[in-house]
């Protein structure tokens, strides 16, 4: 009898938000991957820095010491322009692909596994970000076909962070992708939905992951905050909301033959901090 291949096993992680959420993934990572031995761990830090806008090296640095495969990120990725330098030299930061083409760094990874029962085996993590209510960049679904297409000659085990405000492209994403890549995953609304799913044709989906952020916030940020800017109209900024904070991420296991996945389970730990 042929021993099948244990399945690929891949962890996402949500927006990492400022201090806390970056001390909460710093407590919990570690014991993710000790328990479940991920092949594959990915995490969007696009607001990883204090004040919740962009990351800088030093973020990048700790997450890729702690294990992580590839940083995604998003429409903060440019906060912070000492991070340009990094984004042309490090092929695992990401920032969306859909974004012009002059613009530093890449959104698209091509690697081998460098651990784990399947090393050696090629994956893909791809990056792109939606446009309905931001920026008007180029469609993500004419990139993500075709870059998903010449990907694919390479790889069926590809993944994608979709970055995007809208529901109704966010949901409809994973169903232009499925039957072509093994997940994709929603970011940048950090409020977690609760549909993580498989698609009939293969693809593990969840509409936003949720952030690693802080608990009792909105969005991250201080909720009086946000409170006065409904009663006034006027345009506070977000302030980044120190307190115990949350890790909420997506489990995916797939087929390494066929690129489907075959479990999805989401992911929620914590509270951790004060
Ligand atoms: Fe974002």
């Amino acid at each position: 009898m042929i021993e099948s291949q244990p399945n690929l096993k891949a962890l996402f992680l949500g927006d990492v938000v400022g201090r806390p959420g970056r001390r909460a993934v710093l407590f919990f990572l570690p014991q993710l991957i000790a328990q479940r031995q991920p092949d594959l761990v990915v995490v969007n830090a696009e607001n990883a820095a204090d004040d919740g806008l962009g990351l800088l090296l030093e973020h990048y640095s700790e997450l890729r010491a702690l294990g992580v495969d590839v940083v995604t990120t998003g429409n903060h990725v440019w906060e912070k322009t000492e991070l340009n330098e990094l984004l042309e030299k490090e092929d695992r930061l990401l920032r969306p692909a859909n974004y012009p083409s002059r613009l530093p760094g890449r959104g698209l990874v091509i690697f081998t596994l460098e651990r784990g029962p399947h090393i050696g085996t090629e994956v893909a993590v791809l990056n792109l970000q939606g446009r309905y209510r931001m920026s008007p960049i180029d469609d993500p679904f004419r990139a993500g076909f075709q870059l998903v297409e010449e990907t694919r000659k390479k790889t069926k085990l590809i993944f994608i962070d979709f970055h995007a405000e809208d529901f109704s492209e966010k949901e409809a994403f994973p169903w232009a992708m499925d039957g072509t890549v093994t997940g994709v995953v929603g970011t940048h609304t950090h409020v977690a939905t609760q549909d993580a799913r498989i698609l009939p044709r293969g693809c593990a989906a969840q509409t936003d992951l949720g952030m690693c952020g802080p608990l009792n916030s909105v969005i991250g940020s201080r909720p009086d905050l946000s409170i006065e800017r409904s009663l006034t109209a006027v345009p506070l900024r977000n302030e980044v909301l120190e307190g115990p904070a949350e890790v909420r991420g997506l489990w995916i296991a797939a087929d390494t033959e066929t690129g489907c996945a075959v479990l999805v389970e989401s992911l929620c730990l914590g509270p951790y901090g004060v």
